[in-house]
């Protein structure tokens, strides 16, 4: 019986709640709609939406028969839940005495906004991002609110500025990513970002001033490679390319930075390259090497970007340089044989010729002149 009764309340207030929803009298709260907001171990007021503001009405909660506050609290349409805690999160039902009119009232727990944490970045040199985090977790439907206004510089004395404008939104792509961009940039204006945490108790505001030259932080160079250098055991040939986010201009280039280690070497040695390459002289022969690079903006505005991935090589073990001094000894031997034989062989015809006259034995020391050059004690290569 009682359960019957209080369906057909409940259908009414329904009803009644979509007839008056329109002209609610209680304050819409950004959020989703019938849901009311309050804090925990605030004193919070819940309105009856769907009855004149000031109107006696009863409050229940919802599934629960007990009457909460009856319509002669004198507090009209508001139910008044002093200190509230997370007990007294969930639905609740009014109605006018009559039972005619009333509606439901989700109630949720949650904090005011806090100053969000801001940080910005810039990969290029015209476009820059920015992208925050909560300072405190409000348990609250929350959205962001971002815009910036920009001050050029007009000199180099930073002191001479015009006047700020904007505001003007900085678009959230996609909408609810934590960042915003920032498009087309002035690589010397000072920009005032705007970053407004809104959830259904208030709104917190933080302001960054940022300027393009200061947050520039490239990418990582891309595409390194390490190749050996055949014939020399102790180099290496390191090459890169500019990050595919800094579009090269005349005006706006980038410097690097190199660093290489031999395997199981904790310490790395660093250069600075001149241009998209560098040649590593002193590599250990033999053993693979770790190389990386990074950059930044060659008039060194902003910072070094992190570093890329690691690029491995070994230097060559074609030892083409040893190869050729061996040929060079092989060949000069192979000549000072030669020789030899010629000598010998020109000893022997003339020994023949001797045999074959008067006189059957050689005079002692008669050869010496006979022996080829090369021959001689102290002659090279031999
Ligand atoms: C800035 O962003 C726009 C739009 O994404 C892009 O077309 C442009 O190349 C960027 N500028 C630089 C210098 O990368
Ligand atoms: C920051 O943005 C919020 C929301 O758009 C706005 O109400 C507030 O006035 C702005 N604050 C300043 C200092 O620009």
């Amino acid at each position: 019986m009682s359960s019957g009764c209080s369906g057909l309340s409940r259908v009414l207030v329904a009803v009644a709640t979509a007839l008056v929803s329109a002209s609610s009298s209680c304050p819409q709260a950004w959020g989703p709609p019938g849901v009311q907001y309050g804090q925990p171990g605030r004193s919070v007021k819940l309105c009856c939406p769907g009855v004149t503001a000031g109107d006696p009405v009863s409050w229940f909660r919802d599934g629960e028969p007990r009457l909460l506050q009856g319509p002669d609290s004198g507090l009209g349409h508001e139910l008044v839940l002093t200190q509230a805690d997370s007990t007294d999160e969930g639905t609740y039902i009014c109605q006018t005495l009559d039972g005619a009119l009333g509606g439901t009232v989700t109630l949720q727990l949650g904090y005011p906004p806090a100053r969000p944490v801001v940080s910005c970045q810039a990969a290029d040199y015209e476009n820059f991002s920015c992208t925050w985090s909560p300072s405190q977790i409000s348990g609250l439907p929350t959205r962001y609110l971002t815009s910036y206004r920009k001050k050029t510089v007009l000199g180099a004395d930073s002191q001479r500025r015009s006047p700020s404008t904007g505001p003007w939104p900085c678009p959230q792509d996609p909408l609810g990513a934590a960042r915003c961009v920032v498009h087309g940039a002035e690589f010397w204006s000072q920009y005032r970002i705007n970053v407004t945490e809104v959830n259904p108790l208030g709104a917190s505001t933080r302001l960054l001033d940022v300027s393009l030259q200061s947050i520039l932080r490239p990418d990582p160079p891309q595409g390194l490679r390490v190749e050996s250098v055949p014939g020399f055991p102790r180099r290496l040939r390191a090459s890169w390319t500019y990050p595919a986010s800094w579009p090269r201009q005349p005006h706006f280039l980038l410097k690097f930075r190199l660093q290489y280690r031999p395997a199981q070497h904790p310490a790395w040695s660093t250069v600075e390259p001149a241009g998209l390459e560098e040649m590593i002289t002193d590599a250990v022969a033999g053993l693979p090497h770790a190389v990386r690079v990074s950059a930044r903006d060659f008039l060194d505005a902003g910072t070094w970007s992190t570093w890329s991935p690691e690029a491995w090589g070994t230097p060559s073990t074609d030892h083409r340089d040893s190869v050729e001094q061996v040929a060079v000894l092989a060949s000069l031997g192979i000549l000072s044989f030669l020789g030899l034989m010629a000598g010998a062989l020109a000893l022997g015809l003339w020994l023949r010729m001797r045999r074959g006259g008067k006189d059957g034995s050689p005079k002692p020391g008669f050869l010496a002149p006979m022996i080829p050059v090369d021959r001689r004690p102290g002659a090279p290569n031999l």
